[in-house]
């Protein structure tokens, strides 16, 4: 496989040769999904903690699954049922689970960075399944996954974010990995759901391949893919409103078949959830037959089967 580093903290981190690593090892895992058996034995003996400190359906729950279907022990542990409500440091809290050693570690936490900062300070491999507003990396793989499985290719496509790109941890990441794999991305939104520079953040390469709309029919017109956001509400808390309201924004923003005929009649609606039925996306849309959006949790586990081999194993990854 000719992994480098074993801890995934960051798209930025990996180049594109190494995310088609990962794709094409995420691929030898999707038929696994519907054997009557789900269980392979390259993590056998093999100890992975889930230390979520924000709350997750998918994530967490994929993850569990890979490390069992892998037959790795699969630990989970919540921040509200951890020693850092009784005022113990992240750091401390990483150190401790260290001491008992696990073999990965995959954090969801509040704070961008929170994941770097325990992969600086244990040398278990580190996955970031979810930093603040910072990455989701994990998320942007089996999106890349799944659209290369339904589109045969990323390279040329037009992939549209649309919604709150402001706090959106999963848009910085498909950003970085769907520009280093050659689509090239429009971001759309309201002025003040669009931070300043997204289209810089992964220097030259996305200010040649992203731009920038605050017109959906004009971010939809002619896409590939589109990718719909939800609304952050609970990242909202102390800042000024961004926009009128939900009906508003819905009105606006929000994803119906009317809007959707913008896009290429082929066209896959996607969303990394948990989607807000009626906001960004119509239920019309939500449940239609462009909507891939369980696929993409389907074939996530596939994805982070291989993320935690190569965390694991590294180059003795199983090929
Ligand atoms: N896509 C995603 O991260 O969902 P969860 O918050 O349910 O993990």
């Amino acid at each position: 496989m000719g992994y480098v580093t074993r801890h995934l903290v960051s798209i930025a981190d990996l180049d594109a040769s190494e995310i088609v690593a990962i794709l094409d090892h995420g691929d030898r895992y999707w038929p696994l999904a519907d054997e009557p058996i789900k269980k392979l034995t390259s993590l056998r003996g093999r100890t992975v903690i889930n230390l979520f400190f924000e709350n997750s359906t998918r994530t967490r729950t994929s993850f569990e699954l890979a490390a069992k279907r892998l037959s790795a022990e699969a630990i989970n542990i919540s921040g509200s049922g951890s020693s850092t409500t009784k005022g113990e440091t992240l750091i401390d809290t990483a150190r401790n689970l260290q001491a008992m050693h696990p073999d990965a570690i995959v954090v969801r936490h509040a704070y961008g960075g929170a994941a770097a900062v325990i992969a600086r300070s244990v040398p278990s491999a580190v996955i970031n399944a979810g930093d603040g507003q910072h990455e989701h990396p994990t998320q942007a793989l089996l999106d890349a996954a799944t659209i290369r499985r339904l589109k045969g290719t990323i390279d040329g496509l037009e992939v549209v974010i649309v919604g709150d790109l402001a706090h959106s941890r999963v848009a910085r990441s498909n950003i970085l990995c769907l520009a280093k794999l050659g689509a090239r991305i429009r971001v759309c939104a309201p002025l003040t759901l669009i931070p300043r520079g997204i289209d810089e953040i992964g220097g030259e390469l996305t200010r040649e391949r992203v731009r920038v709309t605050t017109r959906l029919e004009d971010g939809l017109e002619g896409a590939d893919v589109v990718m719909m956001l939800r609304v952050q509400s609970e990242r909202f808390e102390g800042e000024a409103s961004r926009f009128p309201n939900t009906r508003e924004l819905s009105r606006t923003f929000g994803l119906s078949e009317r809007t959707l005929a913008y896009a290429k009649p082929g066209a896959i609606v996607m969303h990394p959830g948990p989607i807000n039925r009626g906001v960004e996306l119509s239920p019309g849309v939500a449940d239609g037959p462009r909507a891939v959006i369980l696929q993409q949790v389907s074939w996530g586990v596939a994805i982070r089967m291989a993320v935690l081999e190569r965390a694991i194993l590294g180059d003795g990854s199983p090929v």
